[in-house]
């Protein structure tokens, strides 16, 4: 006896549809064609699969228990076309990579640099907050993350790459511009622009002035770094972001890092994977390349501090 997967297939549109009609038009055929695959393998195995009750169809005994079993073996196609199609990535590679937003600057730099000598391999990149990183690795989409601490209730890989100093920022004519050693009580003073919520950045400078026994005031808040930086030199407030979001402000000096006590909080950048989610060799080349690079890219910052 021969089944084929597209009969199977049209048992579960008849299943999940109701009816001939929608389930011929989901799979891009006609509903005689159906009716015919249907009638077909009814008298092939000698068993009738639906049963009718006015416009009404339902599976028979029969076609549930053969519903039941077609289904797993439909799962184990998809996966069979998933490994196929993986296989033909192998050749030229694909990597989907995913980052935090603080981590636009570090990422694309890395991405640019991969990408010039490994021209066969498409990269494509996400960039979002910690919050929706969370959830896009909990749903298995990225390969590689590039983010702060890794969420601690997933089932992850993870190694730290490199440090991310959180600094405070102003504007160079800011009364603090001149200052040095600002104890965090006087910066506690000023108004704060800071990031929204689900920021891993935000959720950081909360549990360090918290430690603290203090809190920041902010009326501000914005959805990216970029924003931040363009109202703090705007003269709206200090904000506290990232150094690797700063290179161009402060090389142009429109924005000042101020010498305050206790900082900056250190945080670290970690490459994250989901355990268990299969990895194109592509990718290991990706990780090994950012660890290889990291140390220079730290370096170039070391001036500003
Ligand atoms: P953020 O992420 O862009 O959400 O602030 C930074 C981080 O995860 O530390």
């Amino acid at each position: 006896m021969q089944l084929t997967i597209k009969q199977l297939q049209i048992i579960e549109a008849i299943v999940q549809t109701g009816n001939y009609s929608l389930a011929a038009e989901r799979l891009h055929m006609t509903q005689p064609a159906v009716s015919m695959q249907i009638k077909q393998l009814e008298h092939k195995i000698e068993l009738s699969l639906f049963e009718r009750q006015g416009k009404k169809i339902s599976l028979s005994n029969a076609g549930e228990i053969i519903y039941q079993h077609s289904q797993q073996v439909l799962a184990n196609y998809d996966v069979l076309i998933e490994i196929i199609n993986e296989a033909k990535d192998l050749h030229t590679g694909r990597i989907k990579v995913a980052a935090a937003t603080t981590a636009n600057h570090l990422i694309t730099q890395m991405i640019a640099n991969f990408s010039s000598i490994n021209k066969d391999i498409k990269v494509s990149l996400k960039i979002t907050n910690r919050e929706r990183l969370v959830q896009q690795l909990q749903n298995f989409e990225p390969d590689i993350v590039l983010m702060g601490e890794p969420p601690p209730k997933l089932d992850l890989i993870s190694e730290p790459l490199i440090a991310n100093p959180l600094v405070v920022i102003a504007n160079p004519e800011h009364p603090l511009a001149q200052k040095s050693k600002i104890p965090l009580k006087t910066i506690a003073k000023h108004e704060f622009i800071v990031r929204e919520e689900g920021s891993g950045t935000r959720a950081a400078i909360e549990t360090f002035f918290q430690n603290k026994g203090t809190e920041l005031k902010s009326t501000l808040e914005m959805g990216s770094n970029e924003a931040i930086k363009h109202a703090v030199s705007a003269g709206l407030g200090l904000g506290i972001v990232s150094l690797h979001s700063l290179k161009l402000e402060l090389e142009s000096n429109k924005l000042v890092i101020l010498d305050v006590n206790g900082l900056p909080i250190q945080r670290y950048w970690h490459i994250v994977k989901r355990k268990g989610k299969r990895l194109l060799p592509a990718v290991k080349q990706f990780q090994d390349f950012m660890i290889k690079e990291s140390s220079a890219y730290e370096e170039s910052y070391h001036q500003f501090l």
